[in-house]
């Protein structure tokens, strides 16, 4: 369990830049930025990664299809990604691609180690190869002779290749995974990596000759590294492997996020290649699973893929990590849909936290000359959020986003529960009046603090109606003791702060 003195080194997978961004991709994204966030807000010190996969014969392929280099197809492209995340309020520190220098360094380091340590050879290898997956599968693995994840033709190749021995690590990752009950969550994730190495590891290959769009092997130039091998790399360059020791020391290991098609990747064939060049598997390996439209995996071929800025359009930046951190549990698959978005939106932004804001600011304004009151020392709110934060830091320790804020709209409910109940809007200006009020702007900044690392405009625009103009720090749990609304801010009347959807 890491503390709040431990640096929390948190990645998503690097996105093959050849793609458009669509809302598979936001997903991952904008639960690791909360969890970044929520981690920053605990004062650890934060470094969050994200970036894009640059090579490999996908990207080499599309280059030549537009009559340009493999790098400038990839600068190109590469600036979707970087939008999107910038439209999305990612707070990410890093982006990496692995076209970089310092990527070529860390992958010729990490290769030489392993190949100094005996645990690369050369041999001959025939295979089919699906180049959506960059990835070899066996006559067993294929649906109908095609990809079982992409359905299409998969291509017969023979090579010359290096290979990892990543046979010989099979007693070391049984090790691994009954010494580290937590490496990979969830548990049936957990099993389904175990059960791949029970069955008996097999070598694989790291090198290509057949393409030239790749980090030349060190000790013989006529090869690439292979896609996977490479793309693994960044999570320790971006840590800083080669040209930051200190901070290397300090990051690593870091905790991933991934999807489950690429569980084998990051459970199985990184921690092994690690262990081979002396360094640490990642401290833990979350796994979620796919976001469905109409039930169906989001493709390039089925025409179904939707990017995020379409969404943000019509909800807000906001409204959508709302959604895809709220209604979609992280872990198992999820059907995304219009219907269900609008719904979100309406019940938990429009009615529940937007509707709290406008009647306490309004009732302020009527009743109180626009003057925020001061809470009571005792309320039943304070109870409520003192129950609720445990709960809500429990589930970001546990990277649950969608328990985390049903507790913390509980706070929300709760606390229009309470004005319902006392009414301040029907009674004369008072002491009375002043403590229910005074009590609902203190759930407010509470909740300004609890909720930003899902919606974090939308909480810096509570504190500005509210009247809080610092930016302190606001360091959990100090930041949330009840009480420390002050009496006499300037609170303001606006607009719907989430206007209702049809
Ligand atoms: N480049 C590799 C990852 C290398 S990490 C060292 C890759 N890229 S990807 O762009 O195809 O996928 C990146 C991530 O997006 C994966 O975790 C994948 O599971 C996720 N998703 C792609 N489609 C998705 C959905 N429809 N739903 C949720 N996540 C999805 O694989």
């Amino acid at each position: 369990m890491s503390t709040v003195t431990t640096p929390y080194y948190v990645t998503t997978p690097i996105y093959y830049v050849n793609d458009a961004p669509h809302i598979g991709h936001a997903y991952t994204t904008i639960t690791a930025d909360a969890v970044a966030r929520w981690n920053r807000l605990l004062g650890r010190d934060v470094h969050f990664l994200t970036g894009t996969d640059e090579h490999g014969l996908k990207v080499q392929r599309a280059a030549e299809e537009n009559n340009c280099s493999p790098i400038e197809w990839a600068d190109q492209t590469v600036v979707r990604f970087q939008d999107a995340w910038r439209q999305l309020g990612i707070s990410n520190d890093d982006f990496i691609r692995t076209s970089e220098q310092r990527h070529y360094s860390a992958v010729e380091k990490l290769l030489q180690a392993c190949y100094d340590n005996g645990d690369v050879d050369l041999q001959t290898y025939e295979g089919l190869y699906c180049v959506s997956c960059e990835a070899y599968f066996g006559e067993g693995d294929l649906n109908n002779g095609n990809c079982p994840i992409h359905g299409r033709p998969v291509e017969h190749v023979t090579e010359e290749n290096y290979f990892f021995k990543l046979s010989r690590y099979e007693q070391a990752l049984k090790d691994w995974y009954e010494t580290h009950p937590d490496f990979v969550v969830p548990v049936t994730k957990r099993n389904e990596a175990l059960g791949f190495i029970n069955q008996g590891l097999q070598d694989f290959s790291i090198s290509r000759t057949s393409i030239d769009w790749g980090i030349p092997l060190p000790w013989d130039p006529s090869h690439v590294t292979y896609v996977w091998f490479d793309a693994l790399t960044n999570y320790i360059t971006a840590a800083g492997y080669v040209d930051d020791p200190q901070g290397f020391e300090k990051r690593w290991p870091g905790v991933h996020l991934i999807g489950k098609d690429i569980l084998r990747f990051h459970c199985v064939y990184w921690p092994a290649m690690l262990m081979s060049a002396g360094l640490a598997p990642p401290e833990r390996v979350h796994v979620h699973g796919f976001l469905l439209v109409g039930g169906e995996k989001m493709s390039k071929t089925r025409l179904n893929q939707i990017a995020p800025s379409d969404l943000v359009d019509e909800f807000g930046v906001d409204g959508v990590r709302h959604h895809f951190l709220h209604d979609q549990a992280f872990g198992p698959d999820g059907d995304f849909s219009h219907e269900g978005m609008t719904a979100r939106y309406n019940a938990d932004l429009a009615n529940n936290l937007g509707n709290l804001l406008s009647r306490v600011t309004t009732v302020v304004t009527s009743k109180c000359d626009g003057i925020g009151p001061a809470p009571e020392q005792e309320s039943p709110l304070r109870r409520i959020v003192e129950e609720e934060y445990g709960h809500i830091a429990d589930a970001w320790e546990r990277i649950a986003p969608s328990d985390a804020l049903d507790a913390t709209w509980r706070i929300i409910r709760e606390t229009n529960a309470y004005l319902e109940q006392a009414e301040p809007w029907k009674s004369d200006p008072g002491p009375e009046v002043d403590a229910v009020l005074g009590n609902a702007l203190e759930v407010l900044r509470i909740i300004s603090i609890l909720a930003s690392p899902a919606v974090p405009d939308a909480c810096e625009e509570i504190r500005r109606r509210i009247g809080i103009t610092d930016d302190a720090e606001q360091q959990l749990p100090e930041s949330i003791q009840w009480g420390q609304y002050p009496a006499g801010l300037a609170v303001l009347k606006g607009d719907p702060l989430f206007p209702r959807l049809k």
